[in-house]
């Protein structure tokens, strides 16, 4: 079967095989920025932005993503450089071992997209279904926070 897939704001005509998840065909693609961890959508690892949402690939038909956008992490850096997300977890050392940081990221974005001022639970809440088993989520908390302050501060200018 063929299905016309945006992928980071390039249309692709994609063969899929029979079963195939998002995570799969993505990866097979050469998108190897998203990350297969359980495999069953309980570590968020295999996360990308589907129509803007955070959703886990794992668990999505690729066949049910016919005509619609999806952002990996690979996408969200641009001309200017790296998203302010991505940029603040470096900068806070948000990163051991890094298998988890796409997921998070794409979690992070979507939540500052529709909640540009999180508090502490709500970003907490906004990651609750990525797991890190390197940094004990304090850096990657501070680096969400980092990232929706200054995107404030992009906003008002
Ligand atoms: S690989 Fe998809 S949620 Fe873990
Ligand atoms: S940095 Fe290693 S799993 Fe999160």
């Amino acid at each position: 079967m063929r299905i016309t897939l945006t992928v980071n704001e390039v249309k692709r005509e994609l063969e899929i095989e029979p079963g195939e998840t998002l995570l799969e065909l993505l990866r097979r693609e050469g998108y190897k920025g998203v990350k297969k961890g359980c495999g069953s959508g309980d570590c968020g690892a295999c996360a990308v932005l589907l129509d803007g949402r955070a959703v886990n690939s794992c668990l999505v038909l690729a066949a049910k993503v016919d005509g619609r956008k999806v952002i990996t992490v690979e996408g969200l850096e641009n001309d200017e450089g790296l998203h302010p997300v991505q940029q603040a977890f470096l900068e806070e050392g948000a990163i051991q071992c890094g298998y988890c940081t796409p997921g998070m990221v794409i979690a992070a974005v979507d939540l500052l997209t529709h909640n540009p001022d999180p508090g502490e639970d709500e970003i907490k809440e906004g990651i609750s279904g990525n797991l890190c088993r390197c940094t004990g989520y304090v850096k990657q908390i501070e680096a969400i926070k980092t990232a929706a302050r200054r995107m404030g501060e992009g906003a008002d200018d």
